[in-house]
């Protein structure tokens, strides 16, 4: 029988049973690597603020924000090196710095998280966090976005068949079919450029959910760190989180919807039994028994992976949906979904944008799905152009489906000129909509580059290991 455990650790906060510490730390101690370097960011914005405040005697003395800074930018540097630890005893990545600074800086290492809690603090960590991963994404989708474009354009008016419930239905073509993913994205993109708009709001000053009676200067921070403004509210602040994440996740979802949409007429159409397209044979995978396999796999996962990142959505919008204002631990364990569901979308979109980019088509497999009743709808529209009302020509061809001759393919391709059928696809509209996207993207990376470059006086990313 295990007897009572009665082990206590000593913590920044003071001590706690071992078996406690361990339960509510949970995963924070691994997946909080991930936010050391923002955690820092995050700190050297407030501690500057804070010396800027109007109290007297000042809280931070210049020198004082140099060493800290200096001290966080070490901390930063180690921590891309993989030489930052965060221990159980300091149970979050925010506690670990604090040890770390007042280890090196003493009593000015304790005076850090004056006006602040660790609520406002991960909150702050995770929206810059979700800043670059937004971004990078973004960066991602509009690659993938423009390889698609790039294989329509290439082959814009191959003739394919057109289906509806899977059936023949009528003349289409292969830049339609990409072209149509090329634009979903671009829906997609607009969703999660209105999380991003969301993300970029500065919770710090929320403390842990109402505030602090010092005359801190939120929108200072907010500017320090590069946020378009603080969030008005404190308590908002604060119940943002989780929603907030779910938001993303749920834009993110949409994006994923769209791979596995593509990833299934992808399995499909490379089917031996269809052969419109080959998948390139590096991207596929083998088998353990049957040595002449080239299995589809990564488009089975990135379908797989859809649900994940919905399911993560979900998971968050749940965890917080039963939950009373002001910060309630739950949000902790939303950390996971959210880190999982960033990491499986953008690992998802290049992986999308290679298989798309070494994907080959064949025309005479193409072709040989023109059966004669693929252009039935055509022949009765032609009929039409000859007076007989359009129903009386539907029962006309249906009547005589037997009767139907086959049409030439490409003829049926070049005679859709309309606004965004087979002839009538602005292409170049595509394309500019994806680099003026690419170009925002950079910018807005640049942007913050050089905001948390000035914080830190020194060039940011401090070493070139994630140049982007
Ligand atoms: N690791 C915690 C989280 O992710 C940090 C905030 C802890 N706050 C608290 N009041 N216990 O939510």
């Amino acid at each position: 029988m295990l007897g009572p455990m009665k082990r206590e650790h000593q913590t920044t906060v003071g001590a706690i049973q071992d078996e406690v510490l361990a339960y509510t730390a949970g995963r924070d101690v691994v997946l909080d690597q991930a936010l050391i370097e923002v955690d820092c960011i995050g700190s050297a914005a407030h501690v500057t603020m804070l010396s800027e405040m109007s109290i007297e005697p000042p809280l931070f003395s210049a020198e004082d924000v140099k060493s800290i800074i200096t001290a966080l930018g070490d901390i930063m540097v180690a921590a891309r090196k993989g030489e930052f630890q965060i221990t159980l005893a300091d149970q979050d990545v925010h506690l670990a710095v604090e040890r770390a600074l007042t280890e090196k800086l003493g009593d000015l290492g304790k005076k850090v998280h004056t006006a602040r809690s660790r609520n406002d603090q991960v909150a702050v960590d995770l929206r810059l966090f979700a800043k670059t991963e937004l971004l990078d994404t973004i960066k991602d989708i509009a690659a993938l976005g423009q390889a698609l474009h790039t294989f329509a354009a290439k082959h814009e008016k191959v003739p394919m068949v057109g289906r509806t419930h899977m059936q023949p239905g009528m003349p289409s073509s292969v830049g339609l079919w990409a072209c149509s993913y090329a634009d979903a994205l671009l829906e997609d993109v607009a969703l999660v450029q209105t999380a991003y708009q969301l993300n970029d709001q500065s919770p710090l000053g929320a403390a842990a959910s109402y505030g602090v009676p010092l005359p801190i200067d939120r929108h200072r921070v907010a500017e320090l760190l590069g946020f378009e403004k603080p969030i008005h509210s404190v308590l908002h602040a604060n119940n943002a989180r989780g929603k907030l994440e779910s938001i993303i996740l749920s834009a993110l979802s949409q994006v994923m919807l769209t791979l596995s949409r593509l990833a299934q007429d992808l399995m499909l159409f490379t089917m031996p039994e269809f052969g419109y397209f080959t998948l390139p044979a590096e991207y596929c995978t083998g088998s353990s028994i049957m040595p002449q396999k080239r299995n589809p796999d990564v488009l089975e996962l990135v379908r797989s992976r859809a649900t994940k990142v919905m399911t993560a959505s979900v998971a968050i919008f749940d965890i917080v949906k039963g939950a009373p204002s002001g910060y309630n631990r739950d949000l902790q364990d939303a950390k996971e979904y959210f880190m999982d569901g960033l990491f499986t979308t953008r690992t998802s979109v290049r992986i999308m944008a290679l298989m798309v980019e070494g994907l080959t088509v064949n025309e005479q497999a193409l072709l040989k799905g023109f059966s004669p009743d693929v252009f039935a709808t055509d022949r009765a529209l032609h009929l039409v152009g000859e007076g007989m009302t359009f129903r009386d020509a539907y029962h006309h061809v249906k009547e005589h489906l037997d009767e139907l001759e086959s049409m030439d393919p490409q003829a049926a391709v070049d005679a859709k000129t309309h606004y965004g059928a087979t002839a009538g696809l602005d292409l170049n509209g595509v394309a500019s909509a994806y680099t003026a996207l690419l170009e925002q993207t950079s910018a807005a990376r640049q942007a913050y580059h050089q905001t948390v470059s000035s914080l830190l006086g020194q060039s940011y990313p401090l070493t070139d290991v994630k140049a982007q």
